[in-house]
């Protein structure tokens, strides 16, 4: 507040007095009137809700060949030779803007490189570039001009991109409106303090940035969107909480060190992937669902591809509750209790991973079914093709064996998972120069 200047006294006066009535009036619906803002949150979540049912496919197998056909024929030697020089694009996700030297010029074309069950996603594109200038988050109500939250709960699709390097601390956690894209290239930025919050929104870009050190907060007043601001209840200090959305993409982003899960998806979110990302240093890795008590997440539809789980992990990597999910060309070089788990009878294709388990002998197994005895999930359908498993590495599979539906002849193969090492290799942020090839 006191680094504000304002030059007018009467503007001065206006400005404070807006405020203050702002303030006034938070106080006394959070005093008098909780429900209203449980109200608001119900009913945006049923707005989303139809958003979601669209973004849902009612053919997951086309949409995980498809994904695969992309990876196969953008990894051919000819077309790996293609971006060869400065650039080394290695996936098609990357091959799609990496290796042009007008990224920085042309950053919407990003919105144009989603793959997986997020390739829908859009963004901010069609929106302005918003430039982040001021790392500081100091006021929950009215976000200053030129802080990352301002530029997030702006009611039109908005490109937030950051002016230099930054450390932006949140106070709260960050709530995200509908159609942005974060978008931290051409700068090293760290988000931290807090989680970012996807709650009933979609269209989410989430690219190159550090995201670490997010804790709980006990909530208050904080504004979610241009038109409303309200009481908000505690935080659990996620990384990225991805509540009742859909077409989300989080991508080139390095995570560690959080109090809760990295990336959390849950309540009947879908249409979601996660790419290119880099995971070290935590506990729970990613939540696909969050209760046994929400079947809605049949609906959840998630890709995980290209990603590196690497060291000082423990589980996580995801656990999976009811919906579909395509694990894809990831690195998982540490684990220390498993890689991939759930319950509630999730469907889980794992395709062309490497896994390298760690030396404790009672943590060779890949998966994990939780609280679940054997005549019950062996109907799950969790399937393992092409994956390369080292250092005594297994896949438990299950489900399927007599099920058309699943039927692995149906499947198109992933890039082999020998291959992890090349489409893995640039996972995490990227140091981009603008005007060179990133
Ligand atoms: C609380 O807010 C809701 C919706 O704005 C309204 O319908 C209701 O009457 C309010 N209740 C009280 C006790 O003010
Ligand atoms: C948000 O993006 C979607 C998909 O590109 C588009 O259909 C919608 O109109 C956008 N919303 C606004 C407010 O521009
Ligand atoms: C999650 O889903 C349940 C059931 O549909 C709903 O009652 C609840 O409000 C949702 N929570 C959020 C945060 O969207
Ligand atoms: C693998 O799964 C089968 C059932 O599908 C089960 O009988 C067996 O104990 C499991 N193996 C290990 C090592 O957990």
């Amino acid at each position: 507040m006191a680094a504000l200047i304002i030059r007018s006294p009467l503007l001065s006066i206006l400005f404070y007095y807006v405020l203050a009535t702002a303030v006034a009036a938070a106080a006394a619906a959070a005093a008098s009137n909780v429900t209203s803002d449980e109200e608001y949150w119900a009913e945006r979540a049923e707005e989303a809700r139809a958003n979601n049912r669209a973004a849902y496919v009612s053919d997951p197998i086309a949409a995980m060949n498809r994904f695969n056909t992309e990876t196969l024929r953008a990894t051919t030697r000819r077309s790996l030779r293609r971006y060869q020089g400065p650039c080394a694009a290695t996936n098609p996700i990357d091959s799609c803007w990496r290796c042009r030297a007008d990224w920085a010029t042309d950053r919407q074309r990003l919105a144009l490189c989603a793959r997986g069950f997020g390739h829908k996603t859009t963004g901010g594109a069609g929106g302005k570039i918003y430039i982040v200038t001021d790392a500081s988050d100091d006021e929950m109500i009215i976000p200053r001009k030129g802080t990352l939250r301002y530029g997030v709960i702006q009611g039109r699709p908005l490109w937030i991109v950051f002016a230099r390097d930054m450390v932006v601390r949140l106070r709260q956690e960050l709530i995200v409106s509908d159609n942005k894209t974060i978008d931290g290239r051409g700068a090293q930025v760290h988000i931290t303090g807090a989680q970012i919050t996807l709650q009933s929104v979609s269209h989410v870009i989430i690219h190159n940035v550090h995201i670490h050190h997010s804790a709980p907060h006990s909530g208050g007043i904080i504004r979610d969107s241009k038109r409303h601001y309200g009481l908000r209840t505690r935080s659990d200090g996620d990384g990225i909480s991805v509540l009742s959305s859909s077409n989300v993409w989080i991508d080139h982003v390095s995570m560690y060190r959080c109090s809760d899960g990295l990336i959390d998806v849950v309540n009947g979110s879908t249409g979601i992937t996660v790419s290119n990302s880099h995971f070290t240093k935590h506990d729970h890795v990613m939540l696909f669902g969050a209760s046994n008590d929400n079947p809605q997440d049949r609906m959840m539809q998630v890709t995980v591809a290209f990603n590196h789980f690497g060291k000082g992990l423990v589980q996580r990597m995801p656990r999976c509750r009811y919906g579909f999910f395509h694990v894809v060309n990831n690195d998982y070089t540490h684990w220390q209790m498993y890689a991939i788990g759930g319950n509630k009878n999730p469907t889980i294709i794992s395709q062309g991973n490497r896994f390298i388990a760690p030396d404790d002998p009672n943590a060779k197994e890949v998966t994990k079914r939780e609280y679940t005895p054997y005549s019950e999930y062996k109907d799950w359908v969790w399937k393992s093709q092409g994956d390369v498993m080292m250092n005594g590495a297994f896949f438990n599979e299950s489900g399927g064996q007599n099920e058309r539906k699943y039927d692995q002849l149906d499947f198109i193969p992933a890039r082999h998972g020998s291959y992890v090492g090349e489409l893995t290799k640039f996972a995490g942020t990227l140091n981009c120069r603008a005007g060179k090839p990133c």
